[in-house]
């Protein structure tokens, strides 16, 4: 059933774990797992395979402590890193878990030169450019999740509000980081043809802006011990093989070199297929950007200033 890619996820994790599952029950790919820790990728590739003849894959699962399995893989997700517990921010995980990216993309680059990065640790915007700058790799083939999982929060929320559509209909973008200072497009929010304005009052639209916000925190305070899984699994099993045309956006990859050019891409969004080179037309938000350009800004600062440290920090 699957077509010969093969995917190594590093982390067997929650985040990690879920998506090799989801990979393999899909059949996109064989997947390797890896992690540090002695048995778990293994005890965790065995526990999946074991489903195949009930889910129908013919795809292999493995898993490993070190990376020669992962050679020629043709995407790697890198969920590897700690997560964070109530009361932490995303930020609050950054050195820790820059080291951790920082010697994962070291190791898989040497195995798998022409792979695609799509890391999903913490925070996010940050590592991404840490991945891209540890491996030299072009922009096109280190490639960022945030857009699908807050949108996806976003579209959640708004269908939550008995629009009596399917979230299918409800065509809507999130833009700038995956921190606090995201910015849910409310103002090219369509449902059903519609714009949003005119189906949810201004004061809930302002709530379900702030709640997919806080989408990520909502569900570390509900957990106590870890953050959310099941939804950020998700983009990294489907979208290097599947995009999605509701989610259509993604935020671009390359070193905030200069404060111009982390705004420029940083507002710039384009619909892309993780995995290929060949991109589709950009979809720029020209209409509503004297509404978002300072959010975005905010946003585009955030990301630089984590930047920032990692390089004075110098790991
Ligand atoms: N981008 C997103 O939308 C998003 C969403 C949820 C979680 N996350 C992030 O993903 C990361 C993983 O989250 P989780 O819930 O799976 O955490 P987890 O603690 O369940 O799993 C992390 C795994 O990484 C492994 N690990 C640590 N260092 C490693 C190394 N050097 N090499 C290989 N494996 C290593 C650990 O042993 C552990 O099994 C966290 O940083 C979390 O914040 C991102």
């Amino acid at each position: 059933m699957h077509n010969g890619s093969k995917v190594t996820v590093v982390g067997a994790g929650n985040v990690g774990a879920t998506a090799a599952q989801r990979i393999f029950d899909k059949g996109y790919a064989d997947v390797v797992l890896v992690d540090i820790v002695d048995g778990l990728p293994q005890g965790k590739a065995v526990d999946i395979l074991e489903s195949g003849p009930v889910s129908g894959s013919d795809a292999s699962i493995v898993g490993a402590n070190t990376y020669e399995e992962t050679a020629g893989s043709d995407v790697v997700v890198i969920t590897s890193g700690i997560a964070r517990k109530p009361g932490m921010s995303r930020d609050d995980l950054l050195l820790t878990n820059m080291k951790i990216v920082t010697s994962v993309v070291n190791e898989v680059v040497a195995q798998s030169p022409d792979t695609v990065l799509m890391p999903v640790t913490n925070p996010l915007d940050a590592m991404a450019q840490r991945a891209f700058q540890v491996s030299g790799f072009p922009k096109q083939r280190v490639v960022g999740m945030p857009d699908i999982l807050d949108t996806a929060r976003f579209r959640t929320f708004l269908a939550m509000e008995r629009l009596d559509v399917s979230v299918e209909s409800i065509d809507a973008w999130v833009l700038g980081g995956h921190g606090d200072s995201m910015v849910p497009v409310v103002g090219s929010t369509i449902v059903g043809g519609q714009p949003i304005s005119k189906l949810i009052p201004k004061g809930r639209l302002d709530a379900i802006v702030k709640r997919t916000q806080d989408g990520g925190a909502e569900i570390v305070n509900y957990l106590k011990t870890g953050s959310a899984y099941y939804a950020p699994s998700l983009p990294p099993s489907s979208r290097w093989s599947r995009p999605s045309s509701s989610t259509r956006s993604r935020l671009s990859l390359a070193p905030p070199t200069s404060k111009a050019s982390t705004d420029r891409r940083t507002l710039r969004r384009s619909p892309g297929q993780a995995g290929s080179e060949r991109r589709g037309r950009d979809h720029r938000v020209r209409p509503h950007r004297r509404r978002i350009g300072r959010p975005l800004q905010r946003s585009a600062d955030a990301v630089r200033e984590l930047v920032e440290v990692m390089d004075n920090a110098n790991g």
